[in-house]
């Protein structure tokens, strides 16, 4: 991640998993303020925050939405679950994939012909969805993350 601007200072993160938390502590090293949610109240991850994430703050999901940057790393699954009244007028990046074998079949990504992002940003009307952090393995954030200008260094892709 690039040193932040005065435009994205906040990271807000909705979901403290594999991607979640590996997407924290990299924002984290790259000088960005973290705030970090799941669908449990802040106080009961706080203590996996502090172990995980140390220096992130474990918030509740409206705190976190109101971060200048969002990154939903929920399973796809649930995105339901989310409030897209909390993210109105955010840019918000859609760090999910839709993947039978762990989201289960779900109808609304089998039965469309919409992309699972187009169909996310649907839902959450008001919002500026990017997609990005989706194509790379949460393990892989860490280990191939380089300093700016390192020949080779990997590139993630957005749109
Ligand atoms: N694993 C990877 O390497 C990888 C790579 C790229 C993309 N992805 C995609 O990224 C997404 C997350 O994957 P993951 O492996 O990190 O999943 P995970 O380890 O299962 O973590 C999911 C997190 O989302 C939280 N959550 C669920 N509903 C929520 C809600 N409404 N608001 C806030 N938090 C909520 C869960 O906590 P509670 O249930 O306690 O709320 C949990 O902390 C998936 O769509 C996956 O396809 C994964």
């Amino acid at each position: 991640m690039s040193t932040p601007t005065r435009d994205a200072r906040t990271i807000g993160i909705l979901g403290a998993g594999r991607v979640g938390t590996a997407v924290a502590r990299h924002a984290l090293k790259a000088g960005y303020k973290v705030k970090i949610a799941t669908s449990k109240p802040a106080a009961e991850i706080a203590l996996l925050v502090d172990i995980i994430t140390p220096g992130a703050t474990a918030v509740d999901a409206v705190d976190a939405a109101a971060a200048d940057l969002v990154v939903i790393a929920v399973p796809l699954h649930k995105y339901r679950t989310l409030n897209p009244g909390l993210l109105v007028g955010k840019i918000v990046i859609d760090a999910m994939n839709y993947w039978a074998p762990t989201d289960g079949e779900v109808n609304d990504f089998e039965n469309d012909p919409r992309t699972s992002s187009e169909v996310i940003q649907a839902f959450l009307t008001g919002s500026r969805l990017v997609k990005s952090l989706n194509h790379i393995g949460y393990h892989e954030l860490e280990e191939d993350g380089q300093e700016p200008g390192t020949p080779g260094r990997r590139a993630l892709g957005d749109c």
